[in-house]
Parts: C-alpha cells; structure tokens; sequence
C-alpha cells in the first residue's frame, strides 16, 4: 500500500482507511451543497456505508494501480481528499482531482496537497503526463494549475454531466521535462 506523502504547511496526505468512512462522510455530509457545484458524486453520496464503499473503492484501484488517492488531515483533522483520480499506465498519465472543506479553504492547502502529488507522480509513479481537469467557471480550482506551471492546452466541451447541467472543463498538462520550472512545483 502506498505510504502517506510528505508536503508543507502542516498538511498530512495519507491513503483512506476503512476507518475513516465516519469522518469522510461527515466531511461530505458538511460540504454536500458546494460539492454537488462542481462534482459528480455527492448525490450517490448518502450514507457512512456509501464512504466506506468509496474507501474500499479507491484502495482496490491503488492496489492495482489505476489510481492514487489520499486524505488530507490538517491540525488533526480529515480536511479534503486529492489525488490521481486515474492512471494510464501504458501512457504514462494521470489525472488529479481534489476537494476540501470549505473552512480550509483559502490557505494555500490544495496547492501544496497537489505540489506534493507532482512529486509523487513524477518521481514515485514515474508519469510522464498529469493533468488536472477543472470546469471552466471553478476559478478556485482552475488556480491550482495555474500556480504550479500547467499548460492550459484546451477546452473540452460539455465534458461532465453534473446535478444540473453539463460543465465544459479546462484541461492543463505538465510533462515531467517541464516539472520544476515553476518554484511552486518544489522538487525536493
Ligand atoms: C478547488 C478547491 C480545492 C480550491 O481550494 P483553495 O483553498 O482555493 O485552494 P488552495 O488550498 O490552493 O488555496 C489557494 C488560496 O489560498 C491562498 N493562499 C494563501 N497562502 C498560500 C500559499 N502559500 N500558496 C498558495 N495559495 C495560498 C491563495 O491566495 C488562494 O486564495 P484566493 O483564491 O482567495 O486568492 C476548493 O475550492 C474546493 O474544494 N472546491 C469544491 C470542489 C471542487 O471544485 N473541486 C475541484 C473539481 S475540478
């Protein structure tokens, strides 16, 4: 199983837990309408079993490989989820998606969360390619990428179906070549 990461600020990122589906879906439960914004899942989201399901999930997907999650626990506490939501192995590439609790919010967390994803990817998973994804109107979102150095290559139109409408993402790319380039991206 993957070992937690190391990143500043305090931040903690460490793979879910069985025992942490109460946690998790209290965080869900917290955040539930502003999720339900700009993500897919929180309306199959309904109950501590439908966390605990999620945890089992995303640990069988790191086992085999195809993707790498983490919980982000700050001053003690379960705060956020973030990580390759999935990984192309053949290609090389991966995707991130993250989400935090919005009382962290506006501390830099998710932008040091995701620096020390890059360094996970890059140097421990070997990627080649990360992208991160994020509809064109999440400027919250969208400045994570846009902080660490991403290229933003495009616009995929209409490419997620959420409660209520569909969403156009903006999709950014950094290539391993180009990792450390920015001083946010912190290789070390
Ligand atoms: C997307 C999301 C994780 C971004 O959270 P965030 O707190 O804005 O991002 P960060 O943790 O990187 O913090 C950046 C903020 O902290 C500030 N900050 C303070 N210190 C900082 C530091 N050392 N480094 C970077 N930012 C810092 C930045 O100025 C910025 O605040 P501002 O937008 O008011 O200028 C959050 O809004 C969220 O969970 N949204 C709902 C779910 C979602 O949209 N997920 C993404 C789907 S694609």
């Amino acid at each position: 199983m993957t070992e937690p990461l190391k990143a500043g600020r305090g931040l903690e990122l460490r793979p879910l837990k069985v025992g942490d589906a109460g946690a998790l879906f209290a965080l869900v439960e917290a955040n539930r309408d502003r999720l339900r914004r700009w993500l897919p899942w929180p309306d199959a989201n309904r109950s501590v079993h439908d966390s605990r399901a999620y945890i089992l999930r995303v640990r069988a997907q790191a086992r085999r490989g195809t993707a790498s999650s983490f919980g982000l626990w700050w001053k003690g506490e379960l705060v956020g989820v973030a990580g390759f939501v999935w990984i192309d192995t053949a290609n090389r590439s991966a995707a991130l998606g993250y989400w935090l609790a919005a009382s962290t919010e506006g501390h830099g967390l998710m932008t040091t969360a995701v620096s020390a994803l890059l360094r996970h990817g890059f140097r421990t998973l070997k990627l080649n390619r990360i992208e991160i994804r994020a509809g064109v109107r999440n400027r919250r979102s969208r400045a994570i990428p846009e902080r660490l150095g991403f290229r933003h290559e495009g616009t995929h139109h209409q490419a997620e179906r959420l409660a209520d409408r569909y969403v156009d993402h903006a999709v950014y790319g950094l290539l391993a070549g180009e990792w450390g380039a920015t001083p946010g991206q912190t290789r070390r």
